[in-house]
């Protein structure tokens, strides 16, 4: 029986798919893997039984994944599971950014009560809420993953000048985008060419502030900028301060803080990206499944902190190794193996690897494990 602890609510129609062989509730001592969503766990301690965390979402900044790394516990997340839920609400942001659609309504609301005299009002008033049209300007995309690619296109095809940039970008990724996005060398040009940008890369030290004040000086005058990534990636003092000189014109977020909230033309919205039932459904699917396969199978897909491996099941026995990434590793496990190796599979990544191997014949766990540089080992 494996035990698995939710910290948030997972659509059941995920969890359902685990089976009879699991346990999965909110409350679980000394759980075998755990299903999150915005939960923060930089301050959880993790027992020893833990192998997995899924994240039922793209951002896996809420997880120390260094700790889980030396832990030999797999980080998951659910890559474009929740893709187009968020690239609908970036559609309604850009329109956000450029009609005072929010600033409207609220403008309306103050008018109940003058009986019949809303119309002729609502006629006075309404040119304070002129706003520009999407069709024809410029949005620039950074990062073109599951996202940004939806909201690359998607731009298109609303009759906007798109341009992205992206050094990670896939193959698969690269042909779904449409070939009247135009690919730009760095995300400085994007930034200093568009009228509207759109931010789709995970927080990292990296992309941390990417949008800061120096950046915001070379952009263009009136610039709206949306960030449905995360908060951090555009710095709020810079944000702020580029809004009451008017260089930047509107921002629209979904990651408020307090120095945002009720800031003339910032719209901040309460993290709902991905707050759809089909998004929710998608998520908990994915990982489910991807927990299942990992805890019964030892395959590994769509981790953020070891390589993806899957092997077929050719042997009664699979060993599943987690080690460092060091010379002759694979060599000393082999030393460990008395029985025949059937097929096996091995990868890095940075200073991490992981190796599957399917053996007729015994097989010493705990001599594997005691080798220097092994991690963890798991007989299945
Ligand atoms: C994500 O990282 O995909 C979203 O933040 C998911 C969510 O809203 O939980």
């Amino acid at each position: 029986m494996y035990n698995v602890l939710k910290l948030n609510k997972i659509a059941a129609i995920g969890t359902d798919r685990l089976g009879d062989n699991y346990c999965c509730a909110d409350s679980v001592e000394n759980p075998d893997a755990i299903l999150v969503r915005s939960a923060a766990m930089h301050d959880m301690e993790f027992g020893s039984n833990l192998l997995a965390i899924a994240r039922a979402g793209a951002g896996t900044n809420n997880i120390p994944k260094d700790k889980c790394s030396e832990q030999g516990i797999v980080v998951f997340n659910t890559p474009g599971a929740n893709a187009n839920a968020v690239k609908e609400l970036v559609l309604a942001g850009l329109l956000l950014a450029s009609r005072k659609i929010v600033e409207g309504i609220d403008w309306a609301k103050t008018l109940k009560g003058n009986g019949d005299a809303v119309g002729k009002m609502v006629e006075k008033g309404k040119s304070q809420f002129v706003g520009p049209e999407i069709t024809g300007k410029t949005l620039g995309v950074i990062g073109l993953g599951a996202i940004g690619i939806l909201v690359a296109n998607a731009a298109v095809a609303l009759g906007m000048k798109v341009i992205g940039f992206d050094p990670f970008m896939s193959v698969p990724n690269a042909l779904k985008l449409n070939p009247h996005v135009k690919l730009m060398k760095s995300n400085e040009e994007v930034m200093t060419s568009c009228d509207y940008l759109t931010i789709h890369v995970p927080l990292t030290e990296e992309t941390k502030d990417m949008v800061d004040a120096a950046m915001i000086a070379k952009m263009k005058d009136g610039v709206r900028i949306l960030n449905y990534s995360r908060d951090g990636l555009v710095n709020a003092d810079a944000v702020l301060e580029a809004l009451k000189s008017g260089k930047v014109a509107k921002y629209v977020t979904d990651f408020g803080n307090d120095k945002l909230l009720c800031e003339e033309n910032v719209i901040v919205l309460p993290h709902l990206g991905a707050s759809t039932p089909e998004s929710e459904d998608n998520c908990a699917v994915m990982a489910c499944d991807q927990v299942k396969e990992y805890l019964e199978n030892g395959n590994i897909i769509n981790s953020v902190n070891f390589p993806a491996l899957s092997l077929p099941r050719t042997a009664a026995t699979r060993v599943c190794v987690m080690h460092r990434n060091v010379p002759e590793m694979i060599k000393t496990v082999l030393g460990e193996i008395s029985g025949n190796v059937e097929n096996m599979a091995s990868k890095s990544r940075g200073d991490y690897a992981y190796t599957i191997l399917d053996v007729t014949g015994d097989v010493d766990a705990d001599k594997i494990a005691a080798l220097a540089d092994v991690i963890r080992v798991r007989v299945l």
